[in-house]
């Protein structure tokens, strides 16, 4: 009798260890699966339930269907302001193994950065603002039968007399918009919309961007598919300020791409290796300052296109976890060993100062 009664509690007790824990349901949510946009969030609340010392998740719009657009900032909480690095995926709703990037590097992270030196050191010195589905209404779209998996746009609809729906969000920001590789007509996959920013999805992203501007180092946005690793700017007649660095630091990461799998990375301005285009949000990160700015196009070459098996999940994200890290870590080093640096020479004057004042002394 007592003896059932106490193994009773310790099941319970176990049980409400494990409610707390919570760490149930992040550890066995399938990564190398494709996930609805409703797991999707269900994952954002349970990271951030989890981990709620380096998680903090942010609300900053709402797509046209009114759905919340939320991001999750990831870091080590900090009195002064930190410098950041902004990730979105699924801006294109077919392109689905964006948001499961999103999810695996968010994953990678916070796995690693209790036991990795040089995760910890990222976790100090800047916050990761990651969004891992931005065109939400576009993507439950896609999902909802095999006639819209191939759905690309957001979903408002078109102009008067137009029976299409739907904008290209990545011709929709403030950057030569409307200039090339663009249509204006709103039946079109690269519609640029009735007007700049007529999306709510483009508009929240460029508030926010706005808003922290001088804090963020690094835009990365991710798409599929052609292996591309795209620098601005997508007009062909327009070249960024720091070309070659963007060139420098993006053949870096392909070759640490390249490390993992072997799978070839093209690097260059959209123009360059795909296609003109304006009205990017890449563009639009990289004129408002933001330094490095670059578009990943993900696996593959064009054998499954947007319907990338689930079975290239996992090494797609892989290796694309490493090319992210390339980057990342060059921005980090650039930004903070000069400062290392100068501690360094701050501290050698003061001795030096100390050491005369005190061979004047005595
Ligand atoms: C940061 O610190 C505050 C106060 O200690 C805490 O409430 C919060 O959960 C911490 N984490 C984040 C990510 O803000
Ligand atoms: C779409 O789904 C229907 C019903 O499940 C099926 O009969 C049809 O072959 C599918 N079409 C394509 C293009 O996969
Ligand atoms: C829409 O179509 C109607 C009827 O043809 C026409 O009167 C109207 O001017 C059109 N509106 C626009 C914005 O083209
Ligand atoms: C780029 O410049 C060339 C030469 O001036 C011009 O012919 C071309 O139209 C320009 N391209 C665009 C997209 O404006
Ligand atoms: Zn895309």
């Amino acid at each position: 009798m007592q003896g059932s009664i106490l193994s009773v509690l310790v099941i319970l007790a176990l049980v409400a260890q494990d409610r707390l824990a919570g760490g149930l349901e992040h550890k066995s949510y399938d990564y190398t699966k494709y996930h609805t946009m409703d797991e999707i969030s269900a994952w954002m609340d349970q990271i951030e339930k989890e981990s709620p010392d380096v998680v903090s998740s942010m609300m900053y719009g709402q797509t046209y269907e009114k759905r919340n657009i939320k991001l999750l900032k990831i870091g080590f909480n900090s009195t002064t302001p930190k410098k950041a690095v902004w990730m979105d995926c699924g801006i294109h709703a077919r392109e689905w193994i964006a948001p499961a990037f999103c999810q695996h590097f968010v994953k990678e992270i916070l796995g690693s950065y209790k036991t990795d030196s040089k995760v910890n050191t990222l976790f100090k010195n800047l916050d990761f603002y990651v969004t891992p589905v931005l065109n939400m209404d576009g993507y439950i779209y896609s999902w909802k039968d095999n006639t819209t998996r191939l759905w690309r746009k957001s979903r408002s609809p078109g102009p008067e007399n137009c029976t299409c729906f739907g904008t290209d969000l990545n011709r929709n920001f403030y950057a030569n918009w409307g200039m090339v590789g663009i249509s204006r007509n709103c039946c079109s996959e690269i519609y640029n919309g009735p007007t700049v920013l007529s999306e709510p999805e483009a508009k929240a992203v460029t508030d926010f961007l706005g808003a922290h501007q001088n804090q963020m180092l690094c835009y990365l946005t991710i798409h599929s598919y052609g292996q591309l690793i795209l620098v601005p700017y997508g007009h062909p007649n327009i070249s960024a300020p720091n070309y070659d660095e963007l060139m420098e630091v993006g053949l870096a990461a392909a070759k640490a791409i390249k490390a993992v799998h072997g799978k070839s990375y093209k690097v260059g301005t959209s123009p360059d290796v795909l296609y003109a285009n304006s009205g990017s949000s890449r563009d639009f990160a990289r004129l408002i300052g933001i330094p490095y700015s670059f578009t990943f196009e993900l696996r593959d070459e064009g054998q499954h296109g947007f319907i990338l098996p689930e079975n290239q999940i996992q090494p797609t994200c892989q290796e694309a976890y490493q090319g992210a890290m390339s980057i990342i870590n060059y921005i980090h080093d650039k930004n903070f060993k000069s400062a290392a640096i100068t501690v360094t020479a701050t501290l050698w004057t003061t001795l030096t100062a100390l050491w005369i004042s005190s061979t004047c002394v005595f």
